[in-house]
């Protein structure tokens, strides 16, 4: 079997929305969903641009889609052949996961098209595409390549005054609604065939017509390049799209673009023995994270929906930090480092965030977009009976992402041994995150205790609880995050001195030890902690009860009508979430008893999920569940699997986090490999189905290359 390769038979306008997901091309700049040269707006279409945002009147706020710069249709004597919106059957797409090449075939009958494309990842702005027509009859062919405005948008339009440009270089370059971002693209192409060209510019795009007689069996070759710029990263886009007219051949381009990939698997790859399914599942998941990676930025996070379209408004998520951030530390490190700047520099909307609900310090956004601007609005669900927005508290109350930020830093630190992101404004992030958990806290005087009351945990469906044992434990790691910064910095005092001073910090100093020692501690029943003040009282039933319960599949599960609220059915992995992120807190019993409990209580509701669970069992020895739930989380983006709606609002898209899950699965919990003093150590517990794994990690500044088996694991520095 070829683990590698997605591949995928016919075409089926059902599988549309998945098959953009699964078939994605994406360099960290751009994402340029899997759908054929030809698509029009229904086939949702999209080059989705990183960290550039819009709001289209009282619409959600999300990231802008470029128009699209590799279209092509072909026609043969008079009639044009695309794709939708019926079945075709003669058709095959690939792709593949060593390089993010995705090629399609597709036999029209008196035409078969062929192409092959990628997103460029040595020079992020660029998409190169080679498009070939062959005709099966004499006749004459029609090739429209350009620029197609009719792209798929969720919450748009958001472009505006098109200017098109006819020349050499086809361009198209529009502003954004709400903040007159310029976005330029434009097409170049080098043929092999003589052809009559003319221009059109329509309603839909700017595009050139290659009109020319074939023959039975010719075929003709259309090397297509485009460019992506906006104004967010040059002065003037427009002319920077120019000089696709400069690039060298196709061939050329492609023979880079694979050396890249090349080094970004010598890097990351996890290599797996013993199950070609798993195997394919893993290059499936770093291909999908390794490929909306920030490598052209230094500063930049990913959203939880990848590059993969608009859902979840394009927004950063405690995903980052959480799910994404493990594998690059151990293997990117300047990825992991990316990441953590985009917290820094969105400090101050932290900062405004919280100054808003009256609070000090620092409240990041739940769902962050550029300058950490909060994209989470106050109505995140609409509801399926009413199709009334449901007004929801994840903004308010989902107090942990702060926390959650500096426990990232923190691992940073530890696992590189790198201290400068700290002394470039990371100790400060954790700084103003400690001081907004002391603000946030109530204090409870007659019993010299700190709860925290009126929160989400990472358990989205309860909302507005007391004490949630994640958010607590969180909070605790987060008080004394910022009191090891004394110790981090012990060779160089001057530097905490002076930032306390400068932060006027130095009676929230004073607060910290005995605030985190006075932080209320889980409750527990026979062993297992409840999950928030009151949780056990809930109604104690099955998973299928809840479920059939539903009147419509698509139904919110959460908030005050949903059918979880009253019950202990939970979304997603909470308490386990902190006994996997927390492992020495924790003894094996407790995991055991909590994972028996929580488990069969949990909807997996969040592609975030089972991950957790993985972790944890693979530490207690449930092997056979570890890799069942290491194959769902890892498998999602082979499938296109995950929850497609929350109430009436589309969710689907690739999931980042699973497969950032699936790489912490396979080298934490399976290989069982952690950093302690700056050393690393593997404590195997490899499931059956896997005879080896091998994979490169760097730890404290090290390459090194770690192989597990049953016989146990060595690391070898290289
Ligand atoms: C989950 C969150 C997650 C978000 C983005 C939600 O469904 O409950 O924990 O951050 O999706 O992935």
């Amino acid at each position: 079997m070829d683990t590698w390769t997605l591949e995928k038979t016919g075409f089926d306008p059902a599988d549309i929305a998945s098959d953009g997901n699964r078939f994605l091309c994406a360099n960290g700049f751009m994402g340029l969903r899997g759908v054929p040269e030809e698509a029009g707006s229904e086939l949702f279409p999209a080059i989705t641009l990183a960290g550039v945002y819009d709001q289209y009147r009282d619409r959600w706020r999300e990231p802008v889609n470029a128009p699209n710069c590799l279209f092509v249709r072909t026609a043969f004597n008079g009639r044009e052949y695309a794709l939708g919106p019926k079945p075709h059957e003669a058709h095959l797409c690939e792709l593949d996961y060593r390089s993010g090449i995705y090629r399609r075939e597709t036999d029209f009958g008196p035409i078969t098209v062929r192409s092959e494309r990628f997103a460029y990842m040595p020079l992020c702005h660029l998409l190169a595409d080679r498009y070939q027509v062959t005709a099966h009859e004499d006749g004459e062919l029609t090739i429209r390549a350009g620029i197609s405005t009719d792209i798929w948008d969720i919450n748009g339009p958001h472009l505006f005054d098109f200017q098109f440009g006819q020349g050499d270089v086809l361009t198209v370059q529009a502003i954004t609604g709400q903040k007159g971002i310029k976005v330029a693209v434009s097409q170049y192409i080098q043929k092999d065939f003589e052809a009559e060209e003319s221009r059109i510019q329509d309603g839909t795009g700017v595009f050139r017509l290659l009109c020319c007689p074939v023959r039975k069996g010719q075929t003709l070759t259309l090397d297509i390049f485009a460019a992506v710029h906006t104004s967010e990263d040059t002065t003037d886009p427009l002319e920077r799209c120019t000089h696709v007219r400069d690039l060298t051949g196709y061939n050329q381009l492609k023979a880079r673009h694979i050396s890249a990939w090349d080094e970004i698997r010598e890097r990351s790859e996890i290599s797996l023995e013993g199950s070609d399914e798993a195997a394919l599942a893993l290059h499936a998941s770093q291909y999908h994270l390794n490929c909306v990676a920030p490598r052209h930025a230094i500063s930049m996070s990913i959203p939880a929906r990848g590059l993969s379209g608009q859902t979840y408004k394009g927004a950063i998520f405690w995903d980052s930090e959480i799910f994404f951030f493990p594998m690059f530390v151990y293997t990117q490190p300047e990825i992991a480092r990316s990441l953590l700047r985009y917290r820094i520099e969105t400090l101050p909307g932290a900062l405004k965030k919280a100054a808003e609900y009256g609070y000090r310090g620092a409240f990041y956004a739940w769902e962050s977009q550029e300058g950490g601007a909060e994209g989470c609005t106050n109505f995140n669900v609409v509801d399926v009976f009413t199709h009334r927005p449901v007004r929801t508290y994840f903004r308010d109350k989902q107090i942990h992402i702060s926390a959650d930020i500096a426990y990232a830093l923190r691992q940073y630190y530890a696992i590189t041994g790198d201290r400068t992101l700290l002394e470039e404004g990371g100790a400060k992030v954790i700084l103003e995150c400690a001081r907004f958990c002391l603000s946030r806290a109530n204090v409870r005087l007659d019993q010299r205790e700190i709860d925290f009351a009126d929160v989400i945990g990472p358990d989205e469906y309860h909302e507005r609880v007391t004490n949630n044992a994640f958010t607590n434990h969180m909070i605790r790691s987060c008080l004394e995050s910022a009191l090891s910064l004394e110790q981090i910095f012990a060779d160089d005092p001057g530097f905490l001195a002076a930032l306390l001073r400068e932060m006027d910090y130095e009676k929230d100093w004073t607060l910290l030890s005995d605030a985190a020692s006075c932080i209320r501690g889980p409750r527990r029943k026979n062993g297992v902690i409840e999950q928030f003040d009151g949780y056990f009282d809930l109604e104690d039933c099955s998973l299928e009860t809840v479920r059939g319960r539903l009147c419509d599949p698509r139904e919110y599960w959460g908030g005050d009508h949903g059918v979880a609220g009253t019950t202990q059915i939970i979304k997603q992995a909470d308490v386990i979430a902190m006994m996997a992120l927390f492992p020495e807190d924790f003894t094996d019993q407790e995991v055991a008893a909590n994972w028996a409990y929580y488990e069969p209580r949990t909807e997996h509701g969040s592609s975030l999920s089972a991950c957790m669970y993985a972790l944890t069992a693979c530490r207690i020895g449930r092997l056979d569940e570890a890799w069942r739930l290491f194959m769902k989380t890892a498998e999602i983006d082979v499938t296109g699997g995950g929850k497609q709606w929350a109430g009436e609002i589309y969710i689907g898209g690739t999931h980042p986090a699973s497969n950032g899950g699936a790489w912490m699965i396979a080298a934490l919990g399976f290989a069982g490999l952690q950093v302690r003093n700056g050393i690393p150590e593997l404590h195997p517990n490899l499931p059956r189905q896997i005879s080896c794994l091998t994979f490169p990690i760097t730890a404290g500044g090290r390459r090194m290359t770690v192989e597990v088996t049953h016989d146990g694991g060595t690391i070898r520095t290289l």
